[in-house]
């Protein structure tokens, strides 16, 4: 474990802009009650972020309630994709919240119509016509692979049974999404592991140099996986904590392979999915086709709410009532992800991603042009990007302290991050809402810049 937070009141220098407002000490003397409070009586996992108390927060703002305002570079932890609080988001949630209809369970309800059919019809791929709502993204990829097995043992039999996925992705943590997630360290936990859940290593470039698809199936063979007596291959559509996609070839490859052994390639779209990469799909710049789709995260900018999205040859598989939850298509929340996915659609938020992703990816690149000794990798597609700081020159070992001094030096700065991800914690991960300007996001990356000539000298 490196650094961690601590509730030490520091005086920083004063900040007034359009977009940023630091007025206190950070973290704020008065707002001490409440993260003794979060201390004393949660779990101490939930802890790990900048100590800021945020109190609201509007399209690409959060303000705390001792007068401070930071430009966001979170969206939450990729949700907002809308921007935060959007007033027709809002509405939609009072709208439904005060005609009283807060809860119905499986029972029918018009807003989980509205939204099945608007993500089917506008959302989805065309290939896709049936979406299963649930409530977070962890559900979601359980969802997937339930079904995904189940349309395997349908079609071959129970030995076709395997879910193949990369190391280092992380798919959640319920015990199935965790044991199909591919970073050891967030396993330890789990003693009898589905010997039917395989990882192999990922062609990233960076912590997996060998990018060639023959590797892959070497590790099968290794690993005693025959191809036919594979279920599903469930990936994250870039690899999470490092924002790096996979190459094109490789991924036309895997899609082949899946197609000859009749395998369900789900793609994991809860963080890359609603147009953060300057596409609906991340999976659309591989230029293939997805079996399964996982959205959760920016699929509301909010409320919780995730979906597995696919064909009625596989999603009509289950019974009536045998593949339900009891928040699935809860009115409120379907309310308001139909009220984002509007928005999205309507304010080209989309585009935005793709135009801006731009200046983002120039500006990623000239830091780590900068630094190249501190940092390994950097990837920037749409409005997301990662910096990963590694100890050593050369080396992919994570440095999650230096990680963590630029994102301090930031939130002092009135720029909004969340802590360090990925392996190891080393990566400052970058991921404003898909409402943000060019201005502000220069902005943002100006702060960025110095933080990283703060730390790094
Ligand atoms: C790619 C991916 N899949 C699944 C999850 C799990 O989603 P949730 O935290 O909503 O369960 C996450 C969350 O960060 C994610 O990034």
């Amino acid at each position: 474990m490196g650094k961690e937070y601590k509730f030490k009141p520091k005086t920083v220098k004063k900040i007034k802009t359009g977009n940023r407002k630091i007025k206190t000490k950070i973290p704020v003397p008065q707002s001490k009650n409440v993260i003794k409070d979060l201390k004393a009586y949660e779990p101490r996992s939930m802890s790990g972020l900048p100590l800021i108390v945020w109190d609201k927060a509007k399209g690409v703002h959060i303000f705390d309630a001792y007068g401070n305002k930071w430009l966001d570079f979170s969206s939450g932890v990729l949700v907002t994709n809308a921007g935060h609080g959007r007033k027709e988001i809002t509405n939609a949630i009072v709208k439904t919240a005060s005609r009283s209809l807060h809860h119905s369970y499986c029972f029918p309800n018009k807003e989980r119509a509205d939204l099945a059919k608007y993500i089917v019809k506008k959302i989805a791929p065309p290939y896709h016509d049936k979406v299963f709502l649930l409530t977070t993204g962890s559900e979601a990829v359980e969802a997937a692979i339930k079904i995904a097995r189940n349309y395997a043992h349908k079609i071959s039999g129970y030995q076709k049974d395997v879910i193949v996925s990369f190391e280092h992705d992380f798919h959640g943590r319920t015990l199935g999404s965790q044991m199909a997630g591919g970073i050891e360290g967030l396993k330890e936990w789990i003693v009898n592991r589905d010997p039917d859940m395989v990882n192999v290593p990922i062609p990233d470039g960076f912590r997996g140099p060998d990018q060639s698809f023959d590797t892959f199936l070497r590790t099968l063979e290794e690993r005693n996986v025959k191809p036919e007596n594979i279920a599903a291959f469930c990936m994250e559509t870039y690899q999470g904590g490092s924002a790096i996609f996979l190459p094109k070839d490789y991924m036309k490859k895997l899609r082949t392979f899946c197609d000859n052994y009749d395998i369900t390639l789900i793609f994991d779209e809860v963080q890359a999915g609603v147009g953060r990469t300057g596409k609906m799909w991340g999976f659309e710049h591989y230029g293939v086709k997805a079996d399964l789709i996982c959205a959760g995260k920016g699929i509301s900018s909010g409320l919780p709410l995730s979906a597995v999205i696919g064909h009625s040859k596989m999603m009509d598989l289950f019974d009536p009532g045998s593949m339900t939850s009891t928040h699935t298509g809860n009115p409120v929340c379907s309310a308001a992800a139909l009220a984002n996915l509007k928005l999205i659609r309507k304010e080209k938020l989309t585009e935005n991603a793709a135009k801006l992703g731009k200046t983002l990816k120039k500006r990623v690149m000239a830091i780590w042009k900068k630094y190249p000794d501190r940092i390994g990798f950097a990837a920037s597609k749409g409005l997301v990007a990662s910096l990963q700081m590694v100890a050593k020159p050369g080396s992919t070992d994570p440095d999650h302290d230096t990680a963590f001094d630029i994102i301090k030096v930031c939130i002092e700065n009135g720029l909004m991050l969340f802590a360090p991800v990925g392996t190891g914690g080393g990566s400052v991960k970058l991921a404003p809402p898909l409402s943000i300007n060019k201005k502000q996001l220069l902005e943002g990356m100006d702060i960025l810049d110095k933080a990283f000539e703060t730390v790094l000298g």
